[in-house]
């Protein structure tokens, strides 16, 4: 997510700045850059890749100046570069622009910036062209060219600005992404997010949606959007810095738990036009391409893969295509029947996985169209597919997925959905109905994550186990994969995920007194069948927990413990039943006294065979 900072007053900008975009590297970027005004003349400096690499830039240039702002990027419109990287600058380069967030009107703006007053954009970005209307509007008087400018934009961001034509302040905006700013002597700060200033200031002011507040080197003044002088009292700061970059919560993993509202409603938006029709950005696939394909394979690792197993069975639903769904370092040593009519789907949060990669190399040299489902923009597995789909989830911390694969799995509906209209198989009423499904998904979410406490209370009777199962039929099977991989890869606890009818088959004979059995039964025609198989191992003496929707009660005649998910399709179930699997392994492991964010013996982006 990317990162702002800003400092003006007595000091040395550049070291501020540079220490502040430090503090915000835990969000992940992929470039950093800095602007100064130095003697009324804009100077910036940005690099792709580390900040370090931006500090070797600058480290011999002899930047005195006390007012500048900089940026850690997460790449969202155009890919990871210097070019893109902020600040950006307007033509003249007297105002320079950091920008957290989406301009959604950009191509709007950024035709009539070109049509009316012939400017040449220079980067991809949307948020260039925050800086040239900044500077078309600017007279000298920064705030009021700021308002100008703001009232041209639609969307969500959070916004500084210096000028040199106003080089004593920096104008900052908020509209729905974070802004605090700092109070100093003799200086003040603005910045995303509260741990960039800890090292300096520990009394800020919250600033709230819709405020533009303008700080010079003795005040800080908040106004609202009419412009009148915002009365906010001072927020002392007592967290240190990394409770701070956590916001409050004790895991990265928690957090991103948490964020998966947040990270569903970004990767739907703008992809379902206003007449629930489905757009997809960056997919380019005719209906005759469509039309011609033979099959389709999902190629993946770990929990991505589990995204996949929910992906075969909604594209052969919606899209009826065949697919076959393969984990990555099985793919390409079993020479996979790929030709010019496969579709072959990656899907990766970091983008880097070798294993993803090397099968889709291997893909695309059969003839394979490629399409890739990713999070992390510009990545490797982004660059060398020919369609890209990302996932809007943010940037991934905690080594155990979670909001990426929620979020892969919105794609995978999305796709599904597409194809089957494209194809004529998708008739009106089921887009629609699906699509009201895949909306009302965050606030359901949020239903689930409200019952964060109960999960905890299941989670102490059983922390103990060091064997559990995990069984569902059909789209259960696929999330039991899931939970059971979230619990083993941070509780270090021996989990086994098995479809339910299975189990009779040979696992059942490890069924004894206690065994923790998580069950999923949320599948309405599977129902009374899944009934059956936990009666199965209830009958063996196993402790069943199970999962369910909320207008089936049965479960409760057999389950010890039972968590309920609100009532929902089928279809998109396992967005909402992986939610308190991934709360309990958390909690599990919580107890247990692991490390939860970085489990021993994996990373988070596995760049090994
Ligand atoms: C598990 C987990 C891993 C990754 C896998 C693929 O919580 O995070 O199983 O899903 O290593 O990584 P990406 O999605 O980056 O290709």
């Amino acid at each position: 997510m990317c990162g702002i900072v800003g400092f003006v007053g007595e000091g040395n900008a550049k070291e501020v700045v540079i220490e502040g975009l430090k503090r915000l590297e835990y969000r992940g970027y992929d470039s950093a850059g800095i602007a100064l005004n130095i003697d009324n003349r804009i100077e910036v400096r940005k690099h792709v890749g580390e900040i370090v690499n931006l500090e070797k830039l600058i480290s011999d240039e002899d930047f005195d100046s006390n007012i500048g702002i900089g940026h850690t990027r997460w790449a969202t419109h155009g890919a990871p570069s210097d070019i893109n990287a902020h600040p950006h600058v307007n033509s003249d380069s007297t105002v320079a622009v950091v920008h957290n967030g989406i301009i959604e009107n950009f191509v709007e703006l950024r035709e009539m910036l070109q049509k009316d007053y012939g400017i040449v954009f220079r980067s991809e970005t949307d948020s260039e062209v925050i800086a040239h209307l900044i500077g078309i509007y600017n007279k000298g008087d920064l705030l009021d060219a700021v308002y100008k400018a703001t009232s041209k934009m639609r969307g969500a961001y959070a916004i500084a600005a210096i000028s040199s034509d106003d080089p004593d302040r920096i104008v900052a905006v908020r509209k729905d992404a974070p802004l605090v700013a700092g109070i100093g002597k003799g200086c003040n700060f603005i910045a995303s997010d509260i741990p960039a200033l800890l090292k300096y200031v520990r009394e800020v002011y919250l600033i709230e949606n819709d405020e533009t507040v303008v700080l010079d080197k003795n005040s800080i003044v908040i106004y609202d959007d009419n412009r009148k002088v915002v009365d906010r009292d001072v927020f002392h700061v007592t967290w240190d810095s990394d409770a701070a970059e956590k916001e409050g919560y004790e895991h990265f993993m928690l957090k991103e738990i948490y964020e998966q509202p947040k990270g569903i409603s970004d990767t739907l938006h703008r992809r379902i036009d206003e007449n629930g029709e489905i757009k997809l950005d960056g997919i380019d696939i005719s209906k005759e391409e469509l039309e011609g394909l033979s099959r389709i394979y999902i190629v993946a690792c770990g929990t991505a893969y589990h995204a996949g197993l929910v992906g075969k069975t909604v594209i052969e639903k919606y899209a009826k295509i065949p697919v076959e769904v393969d984990v990555a370092s099985e793919f390409r040593y079993r020479d996979p029947f790929v030709d010019d009519r496969t579709l072959f789907i990656a899907i990766s949060q970091s983008g880097e996985t070798l294993d993803t990669l090397a099968a889709l190399r291997e893909a695309k040299r059969k003839g394979a169209r490629v399409l890739s489902i990713v999070n992390v923009v510009g990545s490797s597995v982004a660059r060398e597919s020919d369609d890209v789909f990302y996932t809007w989830a943010g940037p991934e911390i905690a080594v155990a997925s979670t909001k990426a694969y929620t979020t892969q799995l919105v794609c995978l509906y999305l796709l599904a959905l597409y194809m089957g209209r494209q194809r004529g198989i998708v008739d009106d009423d089921t887009l629609s109905r699906v699509v009201s499904e895949l909306e009302a998904l965050p606030d359901k979410i949020e239903y689930i994550l409200t019952k964060e406490k109960d999960i905890e209370n299941i989670a102490r009777k059983i922390y103990k186990n060091n064997n559990v199962f995990y069984i569902g039929r059909g789209l259960d099977c696929a999330v039991a994969y899931e939970g059971s991989l979230k619990l083993k890869e941070i509780s270090y606890i021996n989990s086994f995920a098995i479809a339910a009818g299975e189990l009779k088959h040979g696992t059942i004979a490890l069924m004894e007194p206690g065994t923790l059995v998580i069950s999923l039964a949320t599948q309405e025609k599977l129902y009374e069948k899944m009934i059956s198989n936990i009666v199965e191992v209830q009958a063996r003496g196993a402790f069943i927990l199970g999962i369910s929707k909320v207008n089936t009660k049965e479960i409760e005649k057999h389950a010890d413990e039972v968590i309920y998910i609100p009532h929902c399709i089928d279809d998109v179930v396992p967005v909402l039943s992986v939610i308190p699997l991934q709360i309990l392994a958390y909690h599990i492991a919580r107890l247990r006294g692991c490390n939860i964010d970085k489990p021993k013996n994996l990373a988070k982006s596995v760049t090994v065979e």
